[in-house]
């Protein structure tokens, strides 16, 4: 069987994919394999022959994407074109990994955004993952699956999540200000990894909205981080405005998993407490050398 071919392998998503796809799997990224170069993305596909593609690759720093806009362009948009024209001459599938930044122009909206509801990115990072989305229709048999707020065991060059930050921040400060207004489900990479598994078993092409169930916001989740792993931390509740990002974020991106979910021998997406509890007690178990 032709086997499936995981672009960004080492990030927190991809090395996900290719535990759970084990043999099956051919990892892929940086510095071996570059999605902006095309010749040698459509050569080493043309050479793998995948039966599919799954793109976590993506140029994901949401406040540097603001001083680098043609870079952030190049990997997270024209590098999927040279993805679906490497899928189309191959006849494979292409999963494409996006954003629930792509909506986030209402803030004023309360109720969790459909597959069907138009667009509106603020920020360039949210403005080229959509372009992304754009790119991998070029392949016929695509799916886009857009997440929300990845957290799951760094790799060795992973810049982290979170989660972690959290974790580290309370081992160096008694005292954190985490913003309050942004509402959303920060999902874990096992349940999204298993639910992209799925989709790939189907013929079911489209765009579907993949994450845990429930909403919060990140203070509620720092919140929830701290009392779970037992720990003891002064936590300020601030605006998106005091905190002062470069980037603008969503004051609301919630994501309907309906669609998903209506087909049938879909997996549960638990909900984010859970996952997240899930997470945690995973990450003790690796032990001290993950802290
Ligand atoms: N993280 C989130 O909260 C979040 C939320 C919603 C959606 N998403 C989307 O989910 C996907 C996976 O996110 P993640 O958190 O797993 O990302 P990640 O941990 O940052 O991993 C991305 C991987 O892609 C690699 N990469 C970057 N540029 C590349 C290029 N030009 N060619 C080949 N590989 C390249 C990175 O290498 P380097 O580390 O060397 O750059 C890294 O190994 C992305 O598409 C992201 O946009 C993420």
């Amino acid at each position: 069987m032709r086997p499936i071919a995981v672009t960004g392998a080492l990030g927190q998503l991809g090395s996900e994919l290719c535990r759970q796809i084990g043999a099956d799997a051919v990892g892929l990224d940086l510095p071996h394999f570059n999605l902006t170069a095309r010749r040698s993305v459509l050569d080493r596909l043309g050479e793998i022959r995948p039966r599919a593609v799954i793109n976590t690759a993506a140029y994901t720093g949401v406040d540097q994407a603001q001083r680098e806009p043609d870079r952030c362009r190049a990997i997270n948009a024209g590098g999927v074109a040279h993805l679906a024209d490497a899928c189309r001459r191959i006849d494979a599938v292409l999963v494409q990994i996006s954003t629930d930044y792509v909506f986030g122009g209402d803030a004023a909206r309360r109720s969790p955004y459909r597959e069907t509801d138009p667009p509106a990115p603020q920020g360039v990072y949210a403005a080229t993952k959509l372009e992304g989305e754009r790119s991998a229709a070029a392949c016929r048999r695509h799916f886009v699956v857009r997440t929300c707020g990845l957290y799951g065991h760094p790799g060795p060059r992973s810049p982290g999540n979170f989660v972690e930050t959290m974790l580290r921040l309370a081992r160096e400060r008694d005292h954190l200000r985490v913003v309050d207004d942004q509402l959303c489900t920060p999902s874990y990479v096992v349940h999204v990894a298993a639910a992209v598994r799925f989709l790939l078993s189907t013929d079911r092409y489209g765009t579907y909205h993949v994450v845990n169930t429930g909403e919060t916001t990140w203070y509620r989740f720092a919140e929830a981080i701290f009392q779970i792993a037992g720990i003891r931390i002064a936590l300020e509740p601030v605006t998106t405005a005091q905190y002062g990002l470069p980037a603008p974020r969503p004051a609301y991106s919630v994501l309907d998993t309906a669609k998903y979910h209506s087909l049938p021998g879909s997996l549960p997406m638990p909900p984010w407490r859970d996952a997240l509890r899930k997470y945690l007690d995973a990450r003790q178990d690796l032990g001290p050398a993950n802290e």
